[in-house]
């Protein structure tokens, strides 16, 4: 099984509008809404790739209970920590007249002591039955900063493989507890280095890698969006080039990135493998409108069309 763990739950809801007037009344012709966060992403790629998923985190309110059917919906187990406030609400709204979007983000619960306690028993509960647990974005407030730390802890203890997709200072802090996984993108991984990187300077990224995975991560990925990504892994350093597509919404790319990455593991497939999944998922997802869905078609096709360089 594999696990994905999800502190900062959401709603991500999208409105569609013809063209956003503030101050004036506005009608929404299209909405969608899908249950959020990026573990809740990588959990339904994972689970659109086939594999056995569950997903955890933090729940609350009647979000919370939105979001959970919507994993029931998709056959996606879910096992949740359930905590007083409201889940957070993420909404999107895309002005089609200028095609410019706009990010409303609500703040999410603050978690209690007692909640954190409470994750850290799922946590360790969990990876006891699974292969590979996955730490998936921003923390909750409330938590303290170094909270991805314990947690990783707690699920190396109990012998899964640790992913962790995060930032900024959640980061930098958790990288110390050694996760076997991290893959920031470009930005990210420019916050983890304390400087920008040139994405054209291959020896410059791996010895930025090598510096990172010196910490004892085995495997260090960066994901640079069109450019694919560049990564080191178990000592060998490769970049992974993604052909050029049209992309709709790269947001989630990452997530299924992960995803990806997370399937071909747990099938013991070879890296060059599971970065050609992982790649082909990312892509799969830019084609959608929605984040945190690939067709299987696409990923397949896709695949064929990555190339995986030794670096
Ligand atoms: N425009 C694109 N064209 C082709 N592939 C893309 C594109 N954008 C993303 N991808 C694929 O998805 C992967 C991850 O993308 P990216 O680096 O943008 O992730 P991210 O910023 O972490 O995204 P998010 O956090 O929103 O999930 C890339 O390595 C690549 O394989
Ligand atoms: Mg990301």
């Amino acid at each position: 099984m594999i696990t994905t763990v999800t502190l900062n739950a959401a709603i991500d809801k999208t409105y569609f509008m013809k063209r956003v007037e503030m101050g004036k009344v506005l009608r929404v012709p299209s909405v969608i809404a899908d249950a959020g966060g990026k573990g809740i992403n990588a959990a339904r790629v994972l689970k659109l790739l086939g594999c056995d998923v569950t997903a955890t985190g933090f729940l609350g309110g009647h979000n919370g209970r939105f979001i959970a059917a919507e994993l029931d919906k998709h056959s996606i187990k879910n096992d949740f920590v359930q905590v007083e406030e409201e889940s957070r609400l993420a909404l999107t709204i895309i002005d089609e007249s200028t095609g410019r979007s706009t990010e409303l983000i609500e703040p999410g619960p603050r978690i209690m002591e007692e909640q954190i306690d409470a994750m850290k028993c799922k946590i360790a509960e969990l990876a006891a039955r699974s292969r590979i647990v996955t730490f998936n974005g921003s923390l909750p407030s409330g938590v303290p900063a170094d909270l991805y730390a314990d947690l990783i802890g707690i699920a190396k203890n109990e012998g899964a493989i640790v992913f962790l997709d995060a930032s900024g200072e959640a980061l930098k802090l958790a990288v110390h507890a050694q996760p076997d996984l991290i893959k920031p993108n470009e930005d990210e991984a420019a916050g983890l280095f304390g400087e920008r990187v040139g994405a054209d300077e291959e020896v410059n990224w791996t010895a930025k890698l090598a510096a990172v995975s010196r910490l004892g991560i085995g495997c260090v990925i960066v994901s640079l969006g069109a450019k694919g990504a560049a990564v080191l892994w178990d000592g060998a350093a490769y970049r992974v080039h993604v052909p050029v597509i049209k992309a709709v919404n790269p947001v989630g790319s990452g997530d299924s990135f992960v995803a990806g990455l997370a399937a071909g593991i747990a099938d013991g497939r070879s890296p060059e493998e599971c970065l050609k999944l992982a790649a082909a998922a990312g892509s799969a997802n830019a084609l959608n409108e929605r984040a945190g869905y690939v067709r299987l078609d696409e990923v397949a096709n896709l695949k064929q069309q990555v190339r995986i360089e030794r670096v």
